[in-house]
């Protein structure tokens, strides 16, 4: 038995990646409760072999011995980077010097990301343009410049005969389970939850992507993480409605309460939004898992935002918060602002300093002195109307 499960997810395609599974974050920023996978992939032509994308640096012997399972890796003719960060590209240079023939094959501005990061000889890249092609012998790849899907160098290559998409970090997935789609309950979580992290800034050139790969007979998604798409019309459906920022009758709820005034003030609001039918996302900010937000920013309508003043200004998580929302550029239409202050505001002001900078229109807010009053309960409650009537289209 061979050391490594190397599997043929098409013919003469093998999947040579890596399973992270101790993964914890990415970017120093975003939990991996389940980890992620590096994917990589040979395809093998008559004549020529070509590795689509590499694996995180730490797996580059992983990838080697996996490589040489399938043919002698000093053979490959070609390494195609469709992306040039670490997880993707890292181990280029180990496979470059192992592989002596190998030509790089990337974009105009991968090129110069290959010189930058990993050093790479001019003389060993060869720059492709969109629309171009490379035979392997009885295998087409065709390239697809995709530029921002994640960084601005960024390509899909197209497996012409066997009709498979190697897209990288796009309809990607953060999880090391399951090798196909259908290994996996439900992935289209997984993947919105990766589109709210990851592709939601770029959405506008995602849905050029998405325009430019429309006419291609796609039997096979090869994301770089994540599972395998076998039967692509699912992500296809949900990626053409999330880049598109098509939104729910849904509000995202964030809050953080240090006395219990703001909670209460908040615990009103989602009591008025149930019983407007709208459905709530509620999360405490303190301890909230960043990804389960960025999942709830991609297809909510509104975002209602509690927060005491603290020293003056935004509690800090209240201000993570906003810094996090300005940074994703969520379809969002819609702002709620409640807080409650002690001995002096400015919490409110603060936000809206922050949202007038965002394209989103704040329907109502309200700053109180302590705990709220019945009064303010019903205020609240107003405001909450106001906002579903919005969300809804309606007028008052
Ligand atoms: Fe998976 Fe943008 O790297």
């Amino acid at each position: 038995m061979e050391k490594y499960n190397v599997p043929e997810i098409s013919e003469g395609v093998f999947w040579v990646g890596v399973k992270d599974w101790n993964r914890r974050t990415f970017d120093a920023l975003m939990p991996l409760p389940h980890g992620t996978s590096y994917n990589a992939y040979l395809v093998k032509g008559k004549e020529k072999t070509a590795l689509i994308d590499t694996v995180n640096p730490e797996f580059k012997s992983e990838l080697t011995e996996k490589i040489n399972q399938v043919t002698d890796l000093a053979d490959l003719g070609y390494i195609v980077m469709n992306h040039a960060e670490p997880d993707h590209a890292g181990a280029i240079s180990h496979i470059m010097e192992a592989s002596k023939k190998a030509v790089l094959l990337t974009t105009e501005k991968g090129a110069r990301t290959v010189q930058l990061y990993y050093r790479v000889p001019g003389e060993r890249t060869k720059t492709i343009k969109d629309g171009d092609t490379i035979e392997l012998g009885g295998k087409t790849l065709r390239f697809i410049e995709a530029p921002f899907l994640h960084w601005p160098e960024t390509m899909f290559t197209y497996l012409v005969e066997n009709k498979v998409l190697f897209s990288c970090d796009f309809f990607g997935a953060h999880t090391a389970f399951g090798l196909y789609d259908e290994d996996v309950e439900e992935i289209i979580p997984f993947a919105k939850r990766y589109f709210g992290e990851i592709m939601m800034p770029f959405r506008a050139m995602g849905m050029k992507a998405i325009e430019k790969i429309k006419g291609l007979e796609i039997k096979v998604i090869a994301p770089s993480h994540g599972p395998v798409y076998k039967a692509p019309e699912r992500i296809l459906e949900a990626y053409g409605k999330w880049t598109s920022g098509e939104t729910r009758g849904k509000a995202i709820v964030l809050y953080v309460s240090m006395l219990g005034s703001t909670e209460a003030m908040i615990k009103t609001m989602v009591e008025t939004l149930f019983s407007e039918d709208i459905e709530v996302s509620l999360y405490s900010l303190p301890g909230a898992d960043i990804g389960e937000i960025a999942k709830d920013f991609v297809d909510s309508r509104a975002i209602v935002l509690g927060m005491p003043t603290m020293l003056g200004g935004m509690h800090p998580l209240a201000g993570y918060a906003t810094y996090l929302l300005k940074a994703f550029r969520p379809p969002l239409k819609y702002c709620v602002i409640l807080s409650s202050h002690g001995f002096g505001g400015g919490a409110i002001q603060q936000a809206l300093e922050i949202f007038g900078h965002i394209k989103i229109e704040v329907t109502g807010t309200l700053d109180i002195n302590g705990p709220p009053t019945t009064d303010d309960h019903q205020k609240i409650a107003e405001i909450g109307k106001q906002l579903s009537y919005k969300m809804k289209g309606l007028k008052r």
